[in-house]
């Protein structure tokens, strides 16, 4: 089983950025995480991040053939229509996180574009909302469940 693991503009810079919003780790170790849960899942995780929508784009049309998705688009979550175009069109199960609660933010945040054509949605628990993301896509797949 192979699943996806993409973080959208900025989060490269997690660790450093805005640690009262996003927290300490860094995005290796966020990915670390994901992977090492992902092993005794006996899962494959690919982990992608540009900070670049087309980028983003072109990766899930290569990898289009994965089980399942978790994404933080970061800021594209609130505008990126071709993002959420390109999301529809995976046929995987897809999870969408963001460390931050959106919905407790700035307006412009409360508007997910990319949500609808997500499965779920996981906000406001951290680097945690990871590991809930991807033990129930795992889950949902062991099911078959469908999108
Ligand atoms: C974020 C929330 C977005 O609004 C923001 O632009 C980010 C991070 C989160 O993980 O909380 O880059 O997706």
């Amino acid at each position: 089983m192979r699943i996806l693991l993409i973080s959208g503009p900025n989060l490269n810079n997690l660790g450093k950025r805005d640690p009262e919003q996003y927290g300490t780790q860094t995005l290796p170790e966020i990915e670390g995480l994901v992977q090492k849960r992902a092993e005794e899942w006996q899962a494959e995780i690919r982990p992608y991040q540009s900070n670049h929508e087309g980028a983003i784009i072109d990766f899930i049309q290569q990898e289009s053939t994965a089980e399942g998705m978790i994404i933080n688009a970061g800021a594209l979550t609130h505008y990126g229509l071709a993002l959420r175009d390109a999301i529809e069109d995976f046929p995987g199960l897809v999870v969408e996180v963001h460390l931050s609660n959106i919905f407790q933010r700035e307006e412009f945040r409360h508007t997910s574009v990319t949500a609808p054509v997500a499965s779920g949605l996981v906000s406001g628990l951290g680097w945690r909302g990871y590991l809930a993301a991807l033990d129930a896509l795992i889950g949902m797949l062991h099911e078959g469940a469908k999108a």
